[in-house]
């Protein structure tokens, strides 16, 4: 089953034509825009002063479960940032937890599982998929709160991790470099490999579309480690599951699949159906636009997240060069290459989102 791509499916939600118009929707869909659509990967985090002050007190996990919170601080960021997307503010992690599996963030350390899966018999005492997306509904209520504080020109982007970079998480029990445990895990237990692969997968789907009856007008997959997977790799363990998940997400909703290092998985991602592919700075975005574009698929990003830590000159500069090789793009949605480093100056990221907007309209060829 291939899911109809946005471009051919129509306002299927039935959006208000504000909504439906905006220039990060219409981007989404190739279509053209007056102005380049931008938004920022942890637009909302550390960074941020307001967000330390509405975190203060209790744990990243405390606030991911608190709604009101995670509307906060989503709607402040895209307000002070005047950026073209809100997007919900949570974590890939948080359906792992719900399938089972504890979960912590240690202070600085980023996650950490202390209950990783090394063996079979741990895919098969996994939850239920259907309950753990039910289990989810802080997740949903965010995001309806998140919605209904937003202009109603203004897109609420829905996210869930991908398939791979989930298992991965869930084997190696935090982050790594090597991915030796999930490779291990992959090629000696191929069979449980699969079956933990269908169970995100299912839980995945009814996550995002939980997500989308939220107010979700977007879905961003993020698959931040798949470029570790040789194209032979991805395609045996990896790529049947990604292209079921986009297959189950509902019609009218663009889908961006965002990873980094993919540079040699570019067309592998493409054929599993999303509607633009969201790509990292060590990927040339005049190369991966021309080829979105010969499949109608749209693009995501690519400054390096290092340049808002530049001389404003060179940060300014530098969007300016990533606008023009965007030209080639059917559809281009301005972003960095990966998330807002914890060190940035939240003016420079201002300062950015405002240059997009000027360049690409005074351009005039958004
Ligand atoms: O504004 C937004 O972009 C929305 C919120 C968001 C967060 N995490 C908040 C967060 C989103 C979309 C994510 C996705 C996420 N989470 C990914 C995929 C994107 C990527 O960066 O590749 C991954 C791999 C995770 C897992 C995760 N969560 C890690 C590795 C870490 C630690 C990294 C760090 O910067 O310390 C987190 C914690 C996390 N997720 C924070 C935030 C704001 C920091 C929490 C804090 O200490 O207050």
């Amino acid at each position: 089953m291939k899911r109809q791509g946005i471009r051919a499916s129509g306002n299927a939600l039935g959006l208000a034509p504000a909504l439906w118009e905006s220039p990060f929707l219409r981007a989404c869909r190739g279509e053209p825009t007056p102005v380049t659509p931008v938004w920022l990967m942890r637009q909302a985090g550390r960074y941020m002063e307001h967000y330390r002050g509405v975190r203060a007190g209790g744990s990243f996990l405390d606030l991911c479960k608190s709604p009101a919170r995670c509307a906060e601080v989503a709607v402040f960021a895209r307000t002070f940032l005047d950026v073209d997307a809100a997007i919900l503010f949570s974590d890939i992690l948080v359906v792992l937890e719900a399938l089972g599996l504890p979960l912590e963030f240690t202070e600085g350390g980023g996650p950490h599982l202390p209950q990783p899966i090394r063996a079979a018999a741990q895919v098969e005492a996994l939850g239920n998929p259907a309950q753990a997306a039910a289990d989810l509904d802080y997740v949903y209520q965010a995001l309806r709160l998140t919605v209904a504080g937003l202009p109603p020109h203004i897109p609420c982007i829905g996210f869930c991790g991908a398939p791979f970079t989930l298992a991965a998480y869930a084997i190696e029990g935090g982050g790594t470099r090597q991915f030796a445990q999930s490779k291990a895990f992959m090629y000696r237990e191929s069979a449980a490999w699969h079956r933990l692969m269908e169970v995100l997968v299912s839980a995945l789907a009814l996550y995002v579309n939980h997500q989308i009856a939220a107010g979700a007008s977007c879905i961003q997959i993020f698959d931040s480690w798949v470029g570790e997977l040789t194209r032979e790799d991805f395609r045996e363990f990896v790529a049947p599951h990604l292209s079921r998940l986009i297959a189950h997400i509902g019609a009218g909703v663009p889908v961006i699949l965002f990873g980094t290092g993919t540079g040699h998985l570019l067309d592998e991602l493409i054929a599993c159906g999303p509607d633009v592919l969201g790509i990292d700075s060590t990927t040339d975005l005049a190369v991966a636009g021309a080829l979105a574009a010969r499949h109608g698929v749209a693009v995501q990003g690519n400054l390096d997240p290092c340049l808002l830590l530049a001389p404003r000159p060179r940060l300014l500069a530098a969007a300016d060069r990533v606008l023009a090789t965007a030209h080639s793009a059917s559809g281009h949605v301005f972003n960095l290459g990966h998330g807002v480093l914890k060190q940035t100056d939240p003016e420079q990221a201002r300062a950015l989102v405002e240059r997009v907007h000027a360049t690409s309209t005074a351009s005039g060829r958004a």
